[in-house]
């Protein structure tokens, strides 16, 4: 009887437990609607996926892989990690169109998923129940839609490591429910939207590795629930908000490599769950505050490291209990190390305060610590023996040491702090025997060092002598020209150098195309299709199969030098920057023909469209206006100081004229004609001296021979445009040097920073130029004078010019008063107040914190600016910068000089 019951119920169990199961196959694992099914086949299909993951036959919910679906519906799709078929991975595209028909979609994640092309602009209307989207590493480029601000259940939003341009949408600050935002690694200019601060359910923000400037926005103060923050390796320049400091919840911060000025601000303590802060390779300065860290903290890695930080470090932050890695190094602290032991256990921590000014001797604190860097300090004394042996003690005073700061050094350092130096622990005579030997020895080894390098000058001298003459004979002889110059094996500043002759590797840059594409591209290159003769290859317009135009440059290796494209395929893959021309792909299997594949740019270049055709039929023509010829030249400028002063060794593009100077849809700068492209000969010293070399012979041209090869060559081909820009006579930039004799004669003596209305006489008649704007014009004249300047020494550095015409108005109103030679300056506010002149709206300027900067002056004109350009970008927008200017009149303008400036180094 009991038996009987057990069994009844086991079996109504049995019962329910297989319908409650197939229930759920029915109600979960099958995708119920067709419209859905087809939409994922359509996916299928378009994005190439092979039948192995999604196989046609079978039901997506309970089969294909990364599909999920819930009430049968497909919830989400993970196409993260998947192959693509054969065909499709020839043309991967960013095709997407039948997602829309997948109405309750709420993941997407295609990260790492090759998706050439951009973000769709139907994204942020469509895809509307979208709640985490992740196309992170995608390859994806071009600008974000701003109509992803209307994507409002998301939470999650990755597009990081991909190719992302233009300013970061200030409607994504819409999307007050992300709680995810990774932006980071890309190529994003512009400044981070004020409208972030509505974000307030993010935990992590992170738009590290981009190309953004201007100021924190002090709403980001407002983000409690922050945990991650990370901007690091962006041009940041203001100072560091106070209001940082009410994230409390904040774990990391990353501020580093960036240019933020000013000081920490005490604010900072409220981080009271900070374990990471780095704020390394800025430009703050100032003492610490004291209760900057209060304790108890969660501090592990505090990095303040290649900064102006002076003052005592508080005696707190030596006593961290959590503390794993302090690097305050490169800065200006000083005091003596807090005299103290602990009874850490931790021994593995690690210190470095190298290159400071800390002096006194070592104290017991170092006993909690693994690893010690004190080099570059004043710390004297015995070195006591729970100093470990790798601790590195060089350049300090201390004793029994080698390699040790000199007595003189060590006296006058603690005899400028009022204070006895021990004198290396010898008897208190002046001068200790033991190093006075040393110092006979050393002068002994002067005496030698000079006679052998007067000898090593003299070699040197010869040496490059010989050089110049050989790049000389090279240059006549065009076929055998860039022997010598090899491949150039530049890299952005920071990475160091690689070995010399390092081969090229294809796979690194572009796609691969065939021969057959290229000829389906252009029409089997179809004169119809040439767009040019180019001189290092004819250009063809061309549509691949994806609809994407491009233009390709075929090159005849019968009349073309055989390392210029090499060159050139050389320089894209060492070199990124928006200013320089995307190279697509290319095409190397035929023997004597090679191919370049670029985007297309849909304005051509600055010699083609400085004039064109007005669409009615008289022929008219219309000319660039002033605004979009100014915006042109500090866009050219900009890719230009790149190459001289950012990638090491500089490279010069050896042929700066109006037709290497591309122009896209929205007439930003894409420079070209990269096949001349090789590094600086030499470094400064010695491009120096075969200035010195050459001034005799180069009095009045200066633009021959070998000088192709330096920065300033580029610097007076760059002139050449300018003055094409001012006068709207074409062709100067392409001028060999008599032409140019005769243009100079007829146009430089009309300008002259004594008088504006000179250059009137010279400015393009087609242009429409008021009062204000006739200073810009007089300005970018004067500026293309001294590029001008025969003498190559006296030519200003790019990265002036580009000052210089970011602020016209300055040049033209200081010259007045000053000198007569080009200045610029080199306030950041000034810099950042120009910016909103041209790139796209400036709505998303952000704003300067109030009483937290050391500027206030700076900010109020960056507002004004940014307010005054987003009314128009007409004729007129120059109208606000005389205010702009006269607040700024006191500061101080550097002038442009031979030295190279110390470059921002890691
Ligand atoms: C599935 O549908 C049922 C009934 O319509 C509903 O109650 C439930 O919330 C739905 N589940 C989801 C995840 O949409
Ligand atoms: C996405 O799909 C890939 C490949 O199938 C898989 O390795 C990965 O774990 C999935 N990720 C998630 C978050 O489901
Ligand atoms: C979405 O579904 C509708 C109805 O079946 C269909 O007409 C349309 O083409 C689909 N859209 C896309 C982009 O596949
Ligand atoms: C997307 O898929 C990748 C790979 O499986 C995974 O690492 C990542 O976390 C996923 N993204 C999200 C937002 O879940
Ligand atoms: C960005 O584009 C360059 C060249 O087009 C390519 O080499 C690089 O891999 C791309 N980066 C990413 C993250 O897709
Ligand atoms: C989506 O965003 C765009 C641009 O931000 C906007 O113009 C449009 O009105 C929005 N559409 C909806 C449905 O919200
Ligand atoms: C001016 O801003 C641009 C853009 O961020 C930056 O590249 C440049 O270094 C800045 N110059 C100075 C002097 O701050």
């Amino acid at each position: 009887m009991v038996d009987h019951r057990i069994v009844l119920a086991l079996k109504l169990l049995l019962l329910v437990l297989f319908f409650e199961s197939t229930f759920e196959q029915q109600q979960q694992e099958r995708l119920s609607s067709p419209i859905e099914r087809a939409a994922l086949l359509g996916l299928r299909s378009t994005l190439g996926l092979r039948s192995r993951d999604w196989p046609r036959k079978a039901d997506p919910c309970s089969v294909w892989n990364g599909i999920k679906c819930e009430n049968g519906s497909v919830s989400e799709i993970n196409i993260s990690g998947f192959k693509r078929t054969r065909l499709g991975s020839q043309n991967p595209q960013f095709r997407v169109d039948s997602l829309v028909n997948l109405t309750r979609l709420k993941s997407f994640n295609a990260s790492g998923f090759y998706l050439l092309g951009s973000i769709p602009d139907w994204f942020g209307q469509r895809l509307v129940s979208l709640q985490v989207l992740d196309l992170s590493s995608c390859s994806i480029n071009n600008a974000i839609p701003g109509s992803l601000g209307n994507l409002t259940s998301l939470t999650g939003l990755y597009l990081y490591d991909n190719n992302f341009t233009g300013m970061i949408p200030s409607s994504l600050g819409q999307l007050v429910g992300l709680s995810v935002l990774d932006l980071s690694a890309n190529m994003f200019t512009g400044s981070i939207p004020v409208s972030f601060g509505s974000l307030r359910n993010l935990t992590r923000l992170d738009i590290s590795m981009n190309f953004v400037f201007g100021s924190i926005p002090v709403g980001i103060g407002m983000l409690l629930k922050l945990q991650y923050l990370n901007f690091s390796n962006n041009d940041l320049s203001s100072s560091i908000p106070a209001q940082l400091g009410d994230l409390s919840n904040l774990v990391d911060l990353d501020l580093s490599f960036n240019s933020l000025t000013g000081s920490l601000p005490a604010e900072l303590k409220g981080l009271r769950n900070l374990q990471r802060m780095l704020i390394g390779n800025n430009m703050l300065g100032g003492s610490l505050p004291v209760n900057l860290f209060p304790v108890p903290s969660q501090l592990q890695t505090v990095v303040l490291k290649s900064n102006n930080f002076d003052g005592a470090v508080p005696d707190v932050l030596w006593s961290m209990p959590q503390l794993r890695l302090l690097d305050i190094s490169g800065n200006n602290f000083t005091g003596m190390l807090l005299n103290a032991s602990l009874n850490a256990n931790t021994t593995t921590a690690e210190l470095n305060i190298s290159q400071n000014l800390f002096y006194g001797g070592l104290t017991p604190i170092l006993r909690r610590f693994g690893f010690v860097d004190l080099s570059g300090n004043y710390f004297e004394g015995r070195v006591p023996d729970y100093v470990n042996d790798n601790a590195s003690l060089v350049s300090n005073c201390l004793q029994n040491l080698s390699n040790q700061r000199s007595l003189h050094d060590c006296t006058s350092f603690y005899t400028e702090k009022g204070l006895t130096f021990d004198n290396f622990g010898l008897p208190n005579s002046t001068q200790p025997p033991a190093r006075e030997n040393s110092r006979k020895s050393n002068r002994k080894v002067i005496i030698l060092a000079s006679v052998l390098g007067g000898v090593g000058l003299i070699l040197l001298l010869i040496i490059l002598l010989v050089l110049l003459l050989f790049c000389i004979r090279k240059k006549g002889t065009t076929t055998q020209r860039g022997v010598g110059v090899g491949p150039v094996t530049p890299v952005p500043s920071g990475s160091s150098p690689p070995p010399p002759g390092v081969s090229i590797d294809f796979s690194s840059f572009g796609e691969t195309f065939t021969y057959q594409q290229l000829l389906l591209a252009t029409g089997d290159f179809s004169d119809l299709n040439l767009i040019k003769h180019g001189h290092s290859g004819d250009l063809y317009k061309g549509i691949l199969e994806s609809g994407i135009p491009v233009v390709i440059k075929r090159i005849d290796l019968q009349s073309q030098r055989k390392e210029a494209y090499l060159l050139e395929l050389d320089c894209f893959s060492k070199v990124s920057h928006p200013r320089l021309v995307p190279l697509l792909g290319h095409c190397l299997e035929k023997e004597n023909e090679k191919f370049l594949i670029y985007k297309h740019m849909p304005n051509g270049d600055l010699s083609s469209s400085l004039y064109r055709k007005t669409n009615s039929e008289d022929d008219s023509l219309k000319s660039l206006d002033w605004i979009t010829r100014l915006k042109i030249a500090i866009g050219a400028a900009e890719g230009l100081s790149y190459l001289h002063h950012e990638c090491t060794p500089s490279i010069v593009h050896r042929d700066v004229q109006a037709s290497s100077i591309l122009l896209d849809d929205k007439f930003e700068v894409r420079l070209g004609s990269l096949s001349e492209v090789c590094t600086q000969e030499g470094d400064t010293r010695q491009s120096r001296i075969t200035r010195l070399l050459r001034l005799p012979q180069s009095s009045e041209q200066g633009t021959s021979g070998s000088l192709t090869t330096t920065c300033a060559y580029d610097v007076y081909c760059f002139g050449k445009v300018l003055l094409e820009l001012v006068t709207g006579k074409l062709g100067i930039s392409a001028s060999s040097d008599a032409q140019l004799k005769e243009f100079s004669e007829q146009i430089l003596p009309y300008i002259s920073i004594y008088d504006k209305e000179l250059v009137i006489k010279i400015v393009d008649p087609s242009l429409i130029i008021d009062e204000d704007l006739l200073e810009e014009v007089w300005a970018m004249a004067i500026v293309a004078r001294s590029c001008l300047n025969p003498k190559p020494s006296r030519r200003p550095l790019m990265r002036y010019i580009l000052k210089a015409l970011e602020n016209p108005l300055k040049v033209v109103r200081e010259e007045n008063s000053g000198s007569a030679r080009l200045r610029t300056t080199s306030s950041r506010s000034w810099n950042a107040s120009l910016f909103g002149s041209w790139r796209h709206s400036s709505s998303d300027v952000a704003v300067i914190p109030a009483g937290s900067s050391a500027r206030p002056e700076g900010e109020s004109s960056f507002k004004q600016s940014g307010a005054s350009n987003s009314q128009g970008s007409g004729q007129n927008s120059g109208g606000d910068h005389s205010s702009s200017h006269r607040r700024h009149s006191r500061e101080i303008y550097p002038e442009p000089s031979d030295e190279q400036d110390v470059e921002r180094q890691d």
